[in-house]
């Protein structure tokens, strides 16, 4: 079994539970009993920038908010819903009004209008929503497509904030300061969480929608936001986060959102999420905070089962609240999936953009150029994860680096998503732990998506339980997803 070997190889596998009691069998997993503690919150997409530009399309709603098949025209296909139930909605940063009838938005040369996002304060000369310091109709693709989210079943909303508005900043300019360093005055914090707290406010009052939770940082701790970039960035060292954070939640006080978290603080990689975590524990009230979010573009390096730890000891949920790569097979997404899962075990996963080129998007388009093709494979390689492990499942630990598993324990439905990146092999799932398990010759459904593009999520050949066991091979470079009804914990 050489690919056994060498997958025995990779740290990941240390996580294994491993044994062998068929011989034919390339592959067993014997799944625990053993649950997360936390309910799976579910999976979601960043909007930002792709629903500022096709936000009114409601075939792209469908697309990514429900689990319908959806038609969809751009490349005359059928697509399987994502069904993503979070997402994340930009607060702006840009407009391009003038204040005191002079001072004007600066922007770098290489910021493409469509990452402009339209901020809602224009000149904080009043801080009443109501006054006409406030434009509450710019922004409409973005708001378009979250509201269409919500109607479609998303129920997990962040607010989150690439850079203050431009006004704040030292430079006005919402790309960053000249050398990435501070660019947000000391003497602003307070309105960038009035900023914040009244589009929270206003959401609730007025758009019928409660913002789960408030992220005032976009990988804040990094020094590559500057005044020349091509997106809205804005650098915040651990310790100014610790000081702006309290702010922050004294303003969402003050406007009684008292169903609205802070989430902190989507740095980059999960060392510079562990670093600045410790200095937001050290210096703020705990309770002020109440989820870790971080990035996941450490790849499969880095300190998850650190940042768990961490994560668990302050009592915090915890996010992969972005993650892209600009592989569009799918498999370098899935692989870090699946090490999030054992070993970060984070309460959500998110992905960065729907539409983008170059292998990032999940359907391939261009948001400078309006255009839009085809799902890529690693659209169908997500949707063997979304569409199945449902928010309100309970993860199962303990499973292993290419074979992940939850339960929906009231409808006692289990979930199994097997990746093989070896050469054709046999896979036995164990479920013999399990209280109770289907009956010998129950059908198993199956849905599978392969790197080449050959099965497109498409339906799995008829595998039985016998004894408590599946066994079936799967081929190489192969994500193949198993629905089991009737099993108890
Ligand atoms: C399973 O995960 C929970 C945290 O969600 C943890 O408390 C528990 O120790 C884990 N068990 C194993 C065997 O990893
Ligand atoms: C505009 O003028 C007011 C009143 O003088 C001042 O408080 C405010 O800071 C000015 N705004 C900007 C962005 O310069
Ligand atoms: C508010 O924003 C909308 C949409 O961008 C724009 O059409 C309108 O002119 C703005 N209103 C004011 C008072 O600036
Ligand atoms: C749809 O997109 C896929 C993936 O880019 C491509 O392979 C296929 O040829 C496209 N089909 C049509 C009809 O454009």
């Amino acid at each position: 079994m050489p690919g056994v070997l060498s997958r025995l190889a990779a740290p990941a596998a240390l996580l294994w539970a491993f044994n062998l009691p068929f011989t034919y069998a390339d592959q067993t997993t014997k799944f625990t009993t053993d649950l997360q503690s936390e309910t799976w919150n579910g999976w979601g997409v960043s909007l930002a920038w792709w629903a500022n530009i096709f936000g009114d399309r409601e075939d792209l709603a469908d697309v990514v908010f429900t689990r319908d098949s959806t038609y969809w025209s751009p490349n005359s296909t059928t697509l399987p819903g994502l069904g993503l139930n979070i997402l994340r909605y930009n607060a702006g940063a840009c407009s391009w009004n003038k204040i005191n009838d002079t001072v004007k938005m600066v922007a770098s040369a290489n910021i493409p209008a469509a990452k402009q996002i339209e901020g809602y304060w224009l000149d904080g000369l009043s801080t009443d929503p109501t006054s006409s310091s406030w434009n509450w109709t710019v922004d409409a693709n973005q708001r378009t497509m979250m509201l269409n989210a919500q109607t479609r079943g998303a129920d997990t909303f962040e607010l989150f904030s690439n850079s203050p508005m431009w006004w704040q900043l030292s430079n006005l300019n919402p790309s960053g300061a000249s050398g990435g360093g501070i660019n947000l005055p000391a003497s602003q914090y307070q309105n960038h969480a009035i900023y914040l707290s009244s589009i929270a406010k206003y959401s609730q009052d007025n758009w019928g929608l409660t913002f789960t939770s408030i992220e005032a940082f976009n990988e804040p701790a990094s020094d590559w936001w500057v005044s020349t970039g091509t997106q809205e960035g804005c650098h915040f060292d651990a310790s100014s986060q610790a000081s702006l954070i309290p702010i922050l939640h004294q303003e969402m006080q003050a406007r009684g959102l008292d169903q609205t978290i802070i989430a902190a603080s989507d740095e980059n990689s999960f060392d510079v999420a562990l670093d600045s975590w410790d200095t937001i524990t050290e210096s703020t009230e705990k309770s002020y905070v109440g989820r870790v979010n971080t990035h996941g573009y450490q790849g499969l390096s880095g300190p998850r089962s650190d940042l768990r730890a961490a994560a668990t000891e302050a009592g915090q949920l915890l996010w992969d609240s972005e993650y892209g790569d600009s592989d569009g097979t799918g498999a370098t997404m899935v692989q870090v999936i699946m090490a999030d899962i054992t070993t970060l075990q984070p309460n959500a996963w998110v992905y960065w953009q729907i539409i983008d080129g170059g292998g990032w998007g999940l359907i391939d388009g261009d948001i400078t150029t309006n255009t839009l093709n085809g799902a890529t494979t690693k659209y169908y390689m997500l949707a063997q994860f979304t569409r199945h492990i449902r928010s309100g499942m309970r993860i199962l630990n303990g499973t292993s680096s290419n074979v992940v598993s939850a339960i929906d324990e009231e409808s006692g439905t289990l979930v199994i998503v097997a990746a093989n990146w070896d050469d054709d092999q046999e896979f036995n799932f164990d479920l013999t732990a399990f209280s109770k398990v289907p009956a010998d010759g129950t059908k198993v459904s199956s849905w599978l998506t392969d790197t080449a593009g050959d099965n497109l999520y498409a339906t799995g050949d008829s595998v039985t339980i016998e004894k408590g066991i599946i066994s079936l091979s799967i081929a190489k470079d192969t994500v193949q997803t198993f629905e089991i009804s009737g099993v108890t914990v």
